[in-house]
């Protein structure tokens, strides 16, 4: 085992700005990027992967802008096996106070007969010489092996030994199909440390992907048998399945440390934050019945389980709410609450918002409390959300009106705002929502293919905001909107337009006719 492996101390390696931003549909712009970089480096986050620098100059904007601005945090760029990328991601993060390269190559015979097209020694020479060149550009270096999980263990030590000979300090092993399961991984991780000569001047680390929902538990095995290093992101958000929840690995470290005695330095009552910050920036919903940060994760419903809990919350609660950041708090708000309450409810909520956007948002709620009796928290969440979500939209919703007779015509007529020009269109459709959207995509001169639109209530009730989802693809790209409004028709439009705005970041292309073709 390596020196590490005899600490109990565990390194949280937070990749959702750049394995969850792989998700389908989960772009953020580089505002949202720089949002959730700032929670992450104010929660404890050892290391921050903030990017891919070489995939796109946005990329490399929000990996260097991250590096610039995060005051703890290692700022971490990812970079494959190419001379040119690994220089790119170390011009990224030389402005870190302590900046990382992480790059990786493919190590597994099926990666290596259909992907890479090389043998084993050719991918070992690549190891030494692509860790080298990171190692002269700086002194933290990490190194994965893609597809670990299906590489025989010897050529993995061999390669991994090879890492760490040529300057790596960190040794990543993933899961990258998610297809192992946790003796698996307990046995190739104890394995590997036992095997390879050098293992002890680096720390090892896991990266699990949930294809078989077993990424958490198999970044805790690799825990127990020797590294120190967890590579997750918030929500679990990531390619496909995703990637193992970061706030589930730490809460069972922190409340089975019993069982697992380990630790992080993570600030848990960031987490429930986090989770609304993420979900919001990547336009992500967060499963109800999710660990730690689902809505239902602390709600008791059947009556034995409320009467236990009312004796005594240990009968059926094994963390607190407030030990992930989640407040019962008793201001009510309504028509009447001013600015200071409603800042007060914010704070609660966990939100901190810059004055133009808290402008923004307690405008929104002053126009909803006059429409709608009672204002949740929902309500707020919903509303911070959507104002935090589509600030930056190039495309916005000036006017619309909708007529729609049954058996007859559907029309909208469609005002909208590009870059801040006006257009005006009317288009009709099989129905509404049909209608709104061609009118849309009229306005824009693009015709992306709808991948998925859904609508549900923020609460109950006939007055309830509704919370419009759409999904939106073009040209081997895909990104989803959400907005959040009083009518349903209104929501559903907005989100079209979000998630059209999405399409359009990074592209540096005009507003309208970008995405044709
Ligand atoms: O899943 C994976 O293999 C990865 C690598 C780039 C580390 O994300
Ligand atoms: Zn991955």
């Amino acid at each position: 085992m390596t020196s590490q492996a005899n600490t109990d101390r565990v390194f949280i390696f937070d990749t959702t700005l750049r394995d969850g931003e792989q998700s389908p549909g989960a772009t953020m712009t580089l505002e949202e990027k720089l949002q959730v970089a700032e929670i992450l480096d104010t929660m404890g986050v050892d290391i921050i992967e903030a990017g891919f620098p070489i995939a796109s100059n946005g990329d490399f904007e929000a990996v260097a802008t991250v590096a610039k601005r995060a005051k703890n945090a290692v700022i971490c760029g990812l970079a494959r096996a190419i001379s040119a990328d690994i220089d790119r991601a170390g011009e990224a993060v030389r402005f870190a106070r302590r900046g990382r390269i992480h790059t990786f190559v493919s190590t597994s015979p099926i990666h290596l007969a259909h992907q890479m097209k090389k043998t084993e020694d050719e991918v070992l020479e690549i190891v030494t010489k692509t860790v080298t060149q990171a190692r002269n550009l700086i002194d933290d270096v990490e190194w994965s092996g893609m597809d670990a999980t299906r590489t025989p263990i010897e050529f993995l030590a061999r390669c991994t030994e090879a890492a760490i000979k040529a300057g790596a300090t960190t040794i990543n092993i993933p899961d990258t199909v998610g297809y192992s399961t946790p003796e698996d991984y307990y046995q190739l991780i104890h394995d590997l440390i036992a095997m390879v000569p050098n293992s002890d001047k680096a720390i090892f680390s896991t990266h699990c992907h949930n294809d078989l929902g077993m990424a958490v538990a198999n970044s805790l095995a690799g825990v127990r048998a020797g590294a120190r290093q967890v590579e997750c992101t918030i929500n679990g958000i990531g390619e496909r399945a995703g990637n193992a929840a970061l706030e589930e690995v730490v809460m069972a470290l922190r409340t089975r440390a019993d069982a697992m005695p380990y630790h992080t330095e993570i600030e848990t009552t960031h987490l429930s934050r986090a989770s609304r910050v993420v979900s919001a920036a990547a336009n992500f919903p967060v499963q109800y019945n999710k660990a730690i940060v689902g809505k239902n994760a602390f709600a008791h419903e059947s009556g034995i389980h409320q009467d236990g809990m009312l004796k005594n919350a240990s009968t059926y609660e094994i963390m607190t709410p407030e030990s992930v950041g989640i407040k019962s708090t008793s201001l009510v708000m309504g028509k009447h609450s001013g600015r200071h309450a409603f800042k007060e409810k914010l704070k609660d909520l966990g939100y901190e918002l810059a004055d133009n956007q808290f402008q923004e948002a307690f405008q929104r709620f002053k126009d909803l409390a006059d429409r709608k009796k009672h204002v949740y928290d929902d309500d707020i969440v919903a509303l911070v959300d959507d104002e935090m979500g589509s600030g930056a939209d190039r495309i916005k919703l000036v006017d619309m009106s909708v007529t729609s007779k049954t058996g007859g015509v559907h029309r909208c007529e469609l005002k909208v705002a590009v870059d801040g020009a006006p257009v005006e269109v009317s288009f009709d459709g099989t129905g509404s929502v049909d209608a709104i959207f061609n009118a849309i995509k009229a306005a824009v001169k693009a015709d992306p293919h709808l991948v998925l639109y859904a609508v549900d209530g923020v609460t109950g009730g006939t007055d309830a905001q509704a919370n419009a989802h759409v999904r939106l693809e073009m040209n081997g790209r895909i990104a989803s909107g959400n907005a959040t409004e009083p009518d349903t028709l209104v929501a559903s439009a907005r989100a079209y337009l979000n998630a059209y705005n999405r399409l359009l970041v990074e592209r540096g292309a005009p507003a309208q006719g970008a995405l044709a073709g």
